[in-house]
């Protein structure tokens, strides 16, 4: 293997470990707001999850060009 494909390959392993977070933070902050009864809170944890979702469909996108494997996947299941 050439150190350009140990980078990309470096690269993907890091984007997949954050999408990793991504989804840990929205499932957190999803806890978080089930968890009070408090509306201002409620209101911006809602906010901040939202932008985790964001984020996990900018990594996404990100790894859909990286990865060819991955992209044909996601053509084979129309995404
Ligand atoms: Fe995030």
């Amino acid at each position: 293997m050439n150190n350009i494909e140990d980078m990309l390959n470096k690269d993907l392993e890091n984007l997949r470990e954050d999408l990793i977070g991504e989804l840990g933070a929205i499932n957190q902050y999803q806890k978080h707001i089930d968890e009070t009864d408090n509306e201002r809170i409620k209101k911006v944890l809602g906010h901040i999850r939202d932008d985790e979702k964001e984020h996990f469909a900018e990594l996404t996108k990100l790894i859909r060009d990286l990865d060819q494997t991955q992209e044909e996947k996601f053509q084979k299941e129309e995404l």
